[in-house]
């Protein structure tokens, strides 16, 4: 799953990233629009509840509404990593989408599952109904 955060959906890029992934022919299976309140913010970033930047991800990821999307294909999760870049906008690889979309870590433009994570958690999150 990869998650389009709030910096990226209000500079207008959501539909130039949804773009660049057919592009480089991901299959999208599902889009949602929402907006977390800090409980689902907690939830939905559990793992780095402890962290120190925690309370500056939460501010954000809240800040306005994310769109989550659902890819499918063999190694999907790793494909789409690779594809978005690495954390950092100024070090993800040219062509990225951190580093066209994303400006700072903090508002790296998009999140993508960790395949050693919780894909399945974070899918559920957006996709419980399917
Ligand atoms: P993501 O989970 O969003 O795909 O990003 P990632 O695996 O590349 O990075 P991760 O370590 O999981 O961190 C999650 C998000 O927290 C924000 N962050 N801020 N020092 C900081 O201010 C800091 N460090 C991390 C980033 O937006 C990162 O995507
Ligand atoms: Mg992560």
């Amino acid at each position: 799953m990869l998650l389009i955060k709030p910096d990226a959906v209000r500079k207008h890029y959501t539909g130039e990233i949804l773009a660049r992934l057919e592009k480089a022919g991901f299959l999208i299976t599902g889009i949602v629009m929402r907006r977390f309140n800090r409980a689902e913010a907690e939830s939905f970033y559990a793992i780095h509840k402890r962290k120190e930047f925690f309370p500056r991800l939460a501010e954000f990821i809240t800040s306005g509404p994310v769109v989550a999307v659902r890819l499918e294909g063999e190694d999907i999760q790793h494909r789409v990593r690779e594809f978005i870049g690495v954390t950092d906008p100024a070090r993800s690889k040219a062509g990225s989408i951190r580093r066209d979309f994303g400006t700072s870590v903090p508002m790296n433009a998009v999140h993508a599952s960790n395949p050693e994570e919780n894909v399945e958690s974070e899918l559920n999150f957006f996709f419980s109904n399917k």
